[in-house]
């Protein structure tokens, strides 16, 4: 059994690979946290097009890197403990996947696993302007206990810093898990 608590990050081909990217450079460098990374294809295409990143630059950033249509793999299973799941970003295909427990891969075969469990499921789903399906899955999964966390700044920090605007939106969600987000942004603190 790991000392360590486990997290998976999965990254999938909405816009917004920064997100899951910058949640593995925040995790690594804690020493209690254990990552278990899944990338779908079309995030790899994103990976490479918004961040001229390779599977092997994200791979470097994460303990445990899955392939996509491993379902034999650690995650696979419930027996194998874990804090949670983040899917950041979360593409519109895999949020219907996950809402109908469609596990052809092991991002929406984690999920399923996570949900099953009634471990914690955190869902960036990106995508606009949205569709009756779109509204109707994010539903589901919210009755089923996943959490929706539409990447949206806010602008009450006054920064211009698209980073900034990351940062908080990514220790907002890895708060949620009790990882250690000091100096990662500044939470509100009233006028
Ligand atoms: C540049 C680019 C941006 C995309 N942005 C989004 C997006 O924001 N939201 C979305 O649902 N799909 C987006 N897509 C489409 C998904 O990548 C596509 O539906 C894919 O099949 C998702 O598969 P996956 O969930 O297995 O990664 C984008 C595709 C490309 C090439």
């Amino acid at each position: 059994m790991s000392a360590k608590k486990r997290l998976i990050i999965a990254i999938t081909g909405a816009t917004g690979a920064i997100y899951g990217v910058r949640m593995l450079q925040v995790l690594q460098a804690q020493n209690e946290w254990e990552t278990h990374l899944v990338i779908s294809s079309a995030g790899l295409v994103n990976l490479k097009h918004e961040l001229d990143m390779t599977r092997a630059d994200l791979s470097a950033l994460a303990d445990v890197t899955h392939g996509i249509h491993d379902i034999a793999a650690t995650i696979s299973s419930g027996g194998f403990k874990t804090e949670g799941m983040i899917i950041a970003p979360c593409s519109m295909k895999t949020l219907a996947a996950v809402a109908h427990g469609f596990g052809d891969n092991l991002i929406s075969r984690g999920a399923d696993v996570v949900l099953k469990e009634r471990r914690r499921l955190v869902m960036m789903p990106r995508e606009t302007p949205l569709n009756l399906v779109h509204i109707r899955n994010m539903g589901i999964v919210t009755e089923m206990g996943g959490i929706m966390f539409p990447p949206m700044p806010a602008f009450y920090n006054k920064t211009d810093s698209l980073m900034a605007m990351v940062n908080e939106t990514v220790g907002r969600i890895l708060d949620m898990f009790g990882v250690d987000v000091t100096g990662l942004y500044k939470p509100w603190e009233g006028l």
